[in-house]
């Protein structure tokens, strides 16, 4: 397939179709998820947690990041890379600038924020100097602290309110791109259709533009042996990972994951 940009991101939400996206981590996953078809790759600082063996993804460092995003950059065959800034590393408009590049040299084609409205300022300040962004609302584990835990979010209509406005403020800010975590589906569905941009859902039901799972999670590897609601084992029915890869990318484009009973209510 041709490289996959922004604008292939663009098309594939204004024709309906859906994108496939899977978080990588080296060379080897890059190749194998980019060789299943996910269009994007995301370097997730959930790394913290199923590489590293954190609680939290709050320990990871920003050397972490440019490492493991040049490591993917090196397998990676056509995808578009998205890696995510890590705990703290955006506090300031020199550390967003100054660790946004580090990502972007490392070879990641967009970074991803989490966040909520405030996030505006930021994006802004990246977009115009030619770093595009993905924002990622609902549940940001790096604010695991504050939200008292991995719970679902916008469930009460006023934080449902806030997060509709945050989404399209942040459209307007210049964000290419929203990613939304634990979210209720209905929600979800409604964000999706408000905004030009493509819209990214993990455990935010079948209405979004796309899909993204943690790769060990999809290939039913725990370190916890917790598994959420909204995972797949893509590992059932194969006999091996490129199989299980190819497996959720055709599920994620065939509209038959997630199915309703993995998102949530309000
Ligand atoms: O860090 C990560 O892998 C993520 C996904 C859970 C979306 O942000």
């Amino acid at each position: 397939m041709p490289d996959v940009t922004l604008t292939t991101l663009q098309s594939l939400k204004q024709n309906g179709e859906k994108i496939a996206m899977l978080t990588a981590y080296d060379a080897t996953f890059a190749q194998a998820c980019s060789q299943a078809g996910a269009e994007v790759l995301l370097v997730g600082d959930s790394l913290g947690m199923v590489l590293q063996g954190h609680d939290s993804t709050l320990p990871v460092t920003i050397d972490e990041m440019a490492y493991h995003t040049a490591s993917v950059k090196r397998g990676n065959n056509g995808a578009l890379i998205i890696s995510d800034l890590p705990f703290m590393a955006y506090s300031t408009s020199e550390q967003t600038l100054l660790n946004s590049a580090r990502l972007m040299q490392a070879g990641a084609h967009m970074v991803k924020l989490e966040g909520a409205g405030w996030l505006a300022e930021p994006i802004r300040l990246l977009a115009e100097r030619g770093v595009p962004v993905c924002a990622h609302l609902g549940l940001t584990p790096q604010a695991v602290n504050i939200l008292g835990g991995y719970k679902v979010q916008g469930r009460q209509e006023a934080q449902a309110r806030q997060m509709r406005a945050d989404a399209m403020a942040l459209e307007q800010a210049g964000a290419a791109m929203l990613l939304l975590e634990c979210v209720p589906s209905e929600l979800a569905n409604e964000i999706a259709q408000a905004v030009k941009i493509p819209v990214i859902g993990i455990g935010a039901g079948p209405g979004t533009d796309g899909q993204v799972l943690v790769l060990h999670d999809m290939l039913g590897l725990s370190l916890s042996g917790r598994v959420a609601k909204f995972v797949r084992n893509f590992m059932e029915g194969q006999s091996s990972i490129q199989g299980a890869l190819n497996a959720y990318v055709k599920a994620v484009k065939d509209g038959s994951f997630p199915a309703a009973e993995h998102g949530f209510s309000a």
